[in-house]
């Protein structure tokens, strides 16, 4: 059977890693599926100078722009609506999505943690803070985790998750860069692994 391709938004704030990666993998792997908007809090970063550069429209949208929180919200939900998206994958996005958002896209917004939930999440657990707590705590392995996003930081049902090993003369550098690019494996799995759960 032929679907039509799910329309995705990205979600990111840095330097869109994640993003890229997601992107490579739609083509190579020929997955059913098309990135539609780059969506995020600033207007440049490498996300969205990737998206530029790659015919993928982008929305610039931050809290301060409008004159309420309600408000903001409101504008994202028109934003996605116009632009018929269907998922919403969130790469590196730093701030937390509006509830509108997420009610409006109920289990179609997944977020990637770069650490093995439920473990090292939850507000303020993000970055470096995550790799060093795993470090303090003397973990022997640590990974990243894909899971669909609720109105908690961190708290909704884990889709997939990919483990490395933390090694005895880790820094919190040298464990973030092994699980960075273990998520850019890892992020592409869960997506192609929840694009055929929905489309079958
Ligand atoms: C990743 O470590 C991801 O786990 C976290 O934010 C980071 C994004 O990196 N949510 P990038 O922008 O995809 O390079």
């Amino acid at each position: 059977m032929t679907t039509n391709k799910t329309r995705i938004a990205i979600f990111c704030s840095g330097s869109g890693s994640n993003f890229q990666a997601i992107f490579h993998a739609l083509k190579t792997r020929q997955l059913n599926a098309k990135i539609v908007l780059c969506l995020s809090n600033r207007s440049q970063c490498g996300a969205m100078e990737f998206a530029h550069q790659n015919g993928i429209d982008t929305a610039h949208l931050m809290e301060k722009q409008f004159s309420s929180f309600d408000a903001f919200s409101e504008a994202m939900v028109k934003c996605l609506k116009e632009k018929q998206i269907e998922m919403i994958v969130l790469a590196g996005y730093m701030r937390k999505v509006p509830d509108a958002v997420v009610t409006a896209f109920t289990d179609r917004i997944i977020n990637i943690h770069p650490a093995l939930l439920p473990k090292f999440g939850g507000k303020g657990m993000y970055g470096i803070y995550v790799h060093t707590a795993v470090l303090a705590a003397g973990e022997t392995e640590s990974g990243a985790t894909v899971h669909l996003v609720n109105e908690e930081y961190d708290k909704g049902r884990i889709l997939m998750q990919r483990r490395v090993p933390v090694l005895s003369d880790d820094t919190p550098e040298s464990l973030a860069a092994r699980v960075l690019a273990c998520e850019h494996t890892l992020y592409p799995d869960a997506l192609e692994k929840l694009l055929a759960e929905q489309q079958s």
